[in-house]
């Protein structure tokens, strides 16, 4: 059934296997043969009406919706800010005149994100769930629902619905473009970029034995690590920390590459490791700078790489996607390294401690 492990020695890892699938699942469930789109008009009448959008999110969700902004705001050109759940229902920002709510949650039960969405429902405001559970919570009580179709996630630790999460906002993102009419509505080939993402998540997961023995030399014996980067790759840092820290119990911390001068760097120490993404051209040469900067100070580093942008010495070389969408394919390799870590400490990956699937306390 879809809730064995198969010959999985672990959920996380079958989980992080099944994105490609996941991927080209939600293209043909939301994307329709001649190019146009199947979600509810009434919901693309409620996100054309809106002057900005709210994600409102916890934990790995949250993170996607950090993703999500961006990719919004460049293909659908509506301002979008994105939210912690915990912290937005109790200091509530002065919001926009026409604000829509977008309510991301895999389990579709986190009463952080349900306490906001009561309150959103007070007063009025449209809103949409993103999940991954039919007719949990979040999805009944929001206007409208859409599905992640990832199959059940077990893995305490989120990583298909992380890539299912962007994977509909981008789909959703164009769509509303289209609607609104907008010049740059077919700039982005979205099916064509998603078509690539699951094949480069399937050639990254095909090289996992690689990643193995890569988390197995960089993590050794280690306290603390780094993932950092510029715009997207910073987006994606932070997932990727938090990644690492649920289940190797490593102190990981994500970071804007550009302010390690301004703090972090006093943690460098002989032998810290410090991961780099890099698949932005504008800002990559910058970050390589900032992997000079802590390799100086004895780091460790180990560099993810879009191929556009790969140089000798690179260790990790992933397929080029359009900048924006790239986390896609950048949070496969970090996603494996913190699984592989986690394994050569002789934790349980599916179950770290402390942490529960889904929060229903707030
Ligand atoms: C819990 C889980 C996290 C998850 C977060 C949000 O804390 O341990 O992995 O990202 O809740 O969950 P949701 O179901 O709302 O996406």
């Amino acid at each position: 059934s879809d809730i064995s492990k198969g010959t999985y020695p672990y959920y996380m890892l079958k989980e992080i296997d099944e994105q490609p699938a996941v991927l080209r699942r939600l293209v043909q469930e939301y994307i329709n043969e001649d190019g146009t789109f199947n979600f509810d008009p009434k919901l693309i009448d409620a996100l054309k009406e809106a002057d900005r959008l709210y994600i409102v999110a916890a934990g790995t969700s949250y993170h996607a919706g950090l993703v999500g902004k961006p990719i919004i705001e460049q293909i659908a050109q509506i301002p979008v800010e994105v939210e912690l759940a915990s912290e937005f229902g109790y200091h509530m920002p002065l919001l926009s005149k026409k604000p829509f709510f977008i309510y991301l949650s895999q389990s579709g039960e986190t009463a952080d994100s349900r306490q906001v969405l009561v309150e959103t429902n007070k007063r009025g405001f449209p809103s949409l769930t993103l999940t991954n559970v039919e007719a949990s919570t979040l999805s009944r009580e929001a206007d409208f629902t859409l599905l992640l179709k990832a199959g059940p996630e077990i893995a305490v630790a989120s990583t298909k619905a992380y890539t299912a999460q962007i994977t509909v906002e981008t789909i959703l993102a164009q769509a509303l473009a289209v609607a609104k009419g907008l010049p740059s509505a077919n700039d982005l080939d979205v099916k064509h970029q998603l078509g690539l993402a699951a094949n480069g998540i399937q050639t990254i997961v095909d090289s996992k034995d690689d990643i193995e023995q890569l988390a197995h030399e960089f993590f050794a014996n280690t306290r603390n690590a780094f993932y950092i980067g510029r715009g997207i790759d910073y987006w994606a840092s932070l997932e990727a920390a938090l990644k690492l820290k649920e289940v190797s119990y490593i102190q990981a911390e994500g970071f804007a590459a550009g302010e390690l001068k301004h703090g972090t760097i006093s943690l460098i120490e002989e032998g810290t490791p410090v991961a780099a993404i890099i698949t932005d051209k504008e800002t990559a040469s910058h970050t390589r700078g900032n992997v000079q900067e802590v390799q100086a100070r004895g780091a460790k580093t180990l560099k993810i790489v879009s191929e556009d942008l790969a140089q000798a010495g690179d260790q990790i070389i992933i397929p080029t996607l359009e900048t924006v969408l790239s986390p896609l394919v950048s949070i496969v390799p970090t996603q494996l390294l913190a699984y592989y870590a986690t394994l050569q400490r002789g934790y349980n990956v599916d179950q770290p401690r402390n942490l529960a699937k889904s929060v229903t306390v707030e």
